[in-house]
């Protein structure tokens, strides 16, 4: 559920039309609802009433500091994956003690910062990082807590560019290394584990492989428990999916919960879970303004003032995103099918092929929905295009949360060298 609909014949974001923001701020731009990112925090916080529970949002599916702030206020924690997400969490007032460190590569000075703010956890990903995290923790004179993640060796379906749980995926300790790690752990100095992690991809619908894939986790629980390990946290990673469009149909997060509910029940652990899609991806929506038609042989190009650099997920994964026009089509809007490309000098830069869709004219603009979780986040300047602006929407009041840059900007990280000057 979402609160992106059409009043007036306008698409609204809540009370404020997206028109009005487009005509302040200019395109592309992305505009995210405050009502929509609470609900789903909610909603989330709901079904898990009752149990221990962390949720930890996912910061890199939308980092943005008004957004990371929104759900500060609804009491999230955040799951980060590098010292900048951190500082991101930090700053929008998320306390170190809801946070939790992801990521196969974290460097010393990443862990430093964790250690030094005092992080709920370090999410550890190979035995390498565990002997680096000692010696940091060591020099540091603390303990770090730590979970192992481990790679199930779980097919999770969806777009293997975001399966993350099959061995030969680079995350997580290869199944079979877990034990001797954890054993090698209570020898190491500056570290104390403390639960098991695990992560089996991204945008999953289907709750049987997160199903398999906890079951499993949990075993490895008890077996490490017999084995005179203290464990008392499990954290299951993010990945339930949402609805692209109307054929998709994620088992919704009753359903989610309620699983997860039967596969810890009874084990007296704290349950950690790192959502990011789930609670911002429909709570956002890309704004875009159509250049050109151009008519070719076998198609029509709509060219866009969005590009493959401002939202990159149907260039990466080949991601449907509804489109919808801020005008409402009425019953005379002819349909027409058109190729929705953007400015970049890439073939890639395509957003949709074949879209049946209202007819558009150059001027208007459109809609991407459900672009609220990586989309702003993967934005680049490639082709020399600013950062793409952000805005956040509450009832019938809107804010500016990350503005365009200029180009004096843009360039003053670069300079000449002196044989050049
Ligand atoms: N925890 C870990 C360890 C992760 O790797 C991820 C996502 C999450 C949590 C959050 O997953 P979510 O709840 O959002 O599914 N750029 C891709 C998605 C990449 C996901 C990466 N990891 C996309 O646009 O579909």
């Amino acid at each position: 559920m979402h609160h992106f609909n059409y009043e007036d014949g306008r698409l609204h974001c809540e009370g404020v039309d997206l028109n009005e923001i487009a005509d302040q701020v200019g395109t592309p731009v992305y505009v995210y609802s405050t009502a929509t990112l609470r609900r789903h925090a909610r909603v989330i916080a709901a079904a898990f009433d009752g149990m221990e529970c962390l949720i930890a949002y996912s910061v890199k599916a939308n980092g943005n500091l008004a957004v990371l702030k929104t759900l500060a206020s609804e009491g999230c924690g955040a799951d980060v994956v590098s010292g900048g997400e951190l500082r991101r969490a930090l700053a929008a007032g998320i306390p170190a003690e809801r946070i939790v460190f992801s990521g196969v590569g974290k460097t010393r000075d990443e862990m430093a910062l964790g250690l030094e703010t005092g992080i709920h956890q370090f999410n550890v990903e190979s035995g390498a990082e565990l002997i680096e995290l000692s010696e940091v923790a060591m020099s540091m004179g603390v303990v770090a807590p730590i979970a192992l993640r481990v790679n199930p060796d779980v097919a999770a379906g969806g777009h293997p560019n975001i399966s993350t749980g099959k061995s030969g995926d680079k995350f997580g300790v290869p199944w079979a290394d877990a034990p001797e790690l954890y054993h090698q752990m209570k020898a190491l100095p500056g570290v104390e584990a403390v639960g098991v992690d695990v992560h089996i991809g991204s945008q999953i619908g289907d709750l049987e492989p997160m199903r398999a894939a906890f079951e499993k986790t949990v075993g490895l629980v008890k077996f490490l428990r017999e084995a005179g390990h203290d464990l008392k946290r499990i954290d299951l990673g993010g990945g339930l999916g949402i609805p692209y469009q109307d054929s998709d149909s994620p088992a919704p997060p009753s359903d989610y919960a309620q699983m997860i509910r039967e596969v810890t029940e009874g084990l007296g652990l704290q349950v950690i879970l790192e959502p990011g899609r789930m609670i911002a991806g429909n709570a956002g929506v890309m704004v875009s303004e159509v250049l050109y038609h151009k008519p070719a042989p076998d198609r029509t190009f709509l060219i866009i003032d969005a590009g493959m650099n401002d939202l990159m997920r149907p260039a990466l994964y080949q991601a449907h995103h509804d489109i919808l026009p801020l005008a409402e089509p009425g019953a005379e809007t002819p349909r027409t099918t058109y190729d929705i490309v953007g400015p970049i000098c890439e073939s890639t830069d395509k957003f949709a092929a074949q879209r049946q869709m209202p007819e558009v004219a150059a001027g208007s603009r459109i809609a991407f929905m459900s672009s609220g979780a990586y989309g702003a986040v993967l934005s680049s300047q490639y082709n020399a295009r600013p950062l793409v602006a952000e805005v956040l929407v509450d009832g019938d009041q809107f804010a500016l949360v990350r503005r365009r840059p200029s180009f004096d900007e843009m360039i003053q990280l670069e300079q000449m060298p002196d044989w050049l000057t």
